[in-house]
């Protein structure tokens, strides 16, 4: 495991590790990195793990404090069949990273968390795959700006339900507390930094130095 990687989930373990009977969903276990960090943490606190997989990641643990749910975590019929009474204290997204996905699963799962709820988002941060970047990817860099930008629309209309914080090592984290009920729709964040105004003022009351 890459240590931003590693360090990614000791961040989460130690926001986590005092939750007595602590009830996690995971969308994502691929290898089970996460999946048995959260399983160690399950073990200490009495708690039970769900994660979700669109591919079959069930050999990953035999663990009883586990229940694996083969789908698409935006079949929400086929998995609310497995949690329509549960409610969670921790959700960690980290499968299909793409925006409107990323939105769609986190606007859907907020109703089964519980009041102060902490919810962690992978991959949020572009700086690693800029042009010439330790990472260079052009597709990445779109899509965690992207989705980055959701993250910050979400919040910018919903200041009272979520309190949001952003890891910015290697690919970036999220985690954000559910502090209210409900969700409101995300708002376009307006930006004046190339309003005329601006770019008046900029270009001819700061004329640039000439070389
Ligand atoms: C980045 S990996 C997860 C890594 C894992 N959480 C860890 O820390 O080791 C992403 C996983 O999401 C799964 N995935 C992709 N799209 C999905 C979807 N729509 N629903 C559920 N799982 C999905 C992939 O099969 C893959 O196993």
């Amino acid at each position: 495991m890459k240590y931003f990687e590693k360090e990614k989930l000791e961040i989460i373990k130690n926001k986590i590790s005092d939750i007595k009977n602590i009830n996690v969903l995971e969308l994502g276990v691929q290898n089970g990195n996460s999946t048995n960090m959260f399983l160690e943490i399950c073990n200490q606190n009495d708690g039970y793990l769900t994660s979700i997989d669109i591919k079959d990641c069930s050999s990953v643990s035999t663990d009883k404090r586990w229940k694996f749910i083969l789908s698409s975590d935006d079949n929400f019929e086929l998995v609310e069949k497995f949690i329509a009474n549960k409610q969670f204290d921790v959700l960690f997204i980290d499968s299909y990273h793409e925006p409107n996905h990323v939105k769609k699963v986190f606007f859907h799962y907020f109703k089964f968390l519980k009041k102060d709820a902490l919810i962690f988002i992978d991959d949020v941060m572009w700086l690693p795959y800029i042009k010439n970047g330790v990472k260079d990817n052009d597709f990445i860099e779109r899509i965690n700006r992207l989705t980055f930008d959701k993250l910050l629309e979400i919040f910018n209309n919903n200041v009272e339900n979520l309190t949001l914080d952003i890891n910015f090592s290697g690919s970036g984290l999220a985690t954000l507390k559910k502090i209210g009920e409900k969700l409101n729709k995300e708002k376009k964040i307006k930006n004046r930094l190339f309003s005329i105004k601006n770019l008046i003022k900029k270009y001819i009351y700061s004329p640039q130095p000439k070389n």
